[in-house]
């Protein structure tokens, strides 16, 4: 059989394994060829392709990013972009594409299978917002690297008695600054899920402050939002893909916690720091089960399914699942998370 993958969205570290492990299972253990897409969607649609096979993915398991090159385009944003990407499967023949992405790279994908693509779906983001999986990975990778990001400021900001606030990844869900937080000792997370009001986070840092030289590290995901009609919002940029670019509420936390309190305060957004880099043990372990569990369900016709991690073992769910609801912090990590704020 001829298998073709792809990777599309945001990069994270962990694709160049599910890349590996992909190619792995399908030329040993089923005798198949594989060809990888470059650039995501963009690849399908234009046929360009190179030749993957396990000499070529030799040193790619610790190595972040993507091979195979990423970008947001989608064929339903072109006017013969499906017809387009069906020619490209057809003249090469495949028996399965296997689609590794998030939110909008599977939510294309589920709706090509709408219209006959033979897909499976792997899940990857570092935001770990896809429904149907308990993780992504990249997740944990970001995790580790904000919480060393953390840990670090925590030294400087007790020097010099000061607030830092990191602003971490975590478009619409808290995923990230929930985690980190908790694992780096934040003083307070703000995160999407929960508007904050700038007032009672002004007074979780002077309570701190009022014990004496008690520095605070405030983590913000970037797509927090402040309670309607209390901090002005500068308007939202958009990219090409009307990708909203966010960034920049670290800098107005900051501004007022200064403003407000008159405690000295630094910023420092990490922005695509947590996206670089080797992914962790854990992250390469999930990415290369699932690169497995892709193949296997190409072999077995599981079209239109995702690989997912359910109660530690690796599944199918039906990409519908994955792409319907976005997964928010559970109340139980939130609640957890909470009892050392302040
Ligand atoms: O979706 C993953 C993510 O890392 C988000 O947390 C972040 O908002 C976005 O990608 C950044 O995208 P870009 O690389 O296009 O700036």
């Amino acid at each position: 059989m001829r298998i073709g993958i792809l990777t599309g969205g945001g990069d994270c570290p962990g694709l160049n394994a599910v890349i590996r492990a992909v190619v792995r299972r399908a030329e040993r253990g089923f005798g198949d060829e594989v060809i990888g897409f470059r650039d995501g969607w963009l690849g399908v649609v234009e046929d360009d392709t190179t030749p993957l096979d396990v000499e070529a993915c030799r040193g790619l398991l610790p190595r972040g990013g993507t091979v195979l090159g990423s970008s947001r385009l989608q064929p339903f944003g072109l006017d013969d972009g499906v017809e387009r990407a069906r020619s490209t499967i057809e003249r090469h023949g495949l028996g399965g594409l296997v689609v590794v992405g998030g939110e909008g790279t599977l939510s294309c994908a589920h709706r090509l299978h709408a219209e006959g693509f033979p897909v499976v779906g792997v899940p990857k983001t570092i935001d770990n917002d896809i429904g149907g999986t308990e993780m992504t990975f990249g997740f944990e990778t970001a995790v580790e690297i904000a919480t060393e990001a953390i840990d670090r400021l925590h030294t400087t900001a007790e020097s010099h008695d000061r607030v830092m606030v990191v602003e971490v990844m975590g478009r619409h869900v808290g995923h990230i600054a929930a985690w980190s937080g908790m694992a780096g000792g934040a003083t307070l997370t703000l995160v999407p899920e929960e508007p904050f009001d700038i007032e009672e986070v002004c007074e979780g840092v002077r309570r701190r402050h009022d014990r004496g030289r008690y520095a605070s590290v405030v983590v913000v995901a970037e797509g927090a939002r402040p309670k309607p009609d209390t901090i002005p919002m500068p308007d939202e940029e958009v990219d090409r893909f009307g990708h909203v670019r966010l960034g920049g509420i670290g800098n107005l936390v900051a501004a007022e916690i200064e403003s407000r309190t008159g405690f000295e305060t630094r910023v420092t957004v990490l922005g695509h720091v947590q996206r670089g880099g080797t992914p962790t043990a854990f992250d390469r372990v999930l990415a290369s089960r699932f690169g497995v569990a892709a193949v296997d369900a190409v072999h077995d016709g599981g079209f239109g399914m995702m690989t997912a991690l359910v109660g530690g073992d690796i599944v199918l769910v039906p990409l519908a699942d994955a792409v319907g609801d976005l997964k928010r912090l559970s109340a139980g990590v939130w609640e957890a998370a909470r009892v050392f704020f302040a």
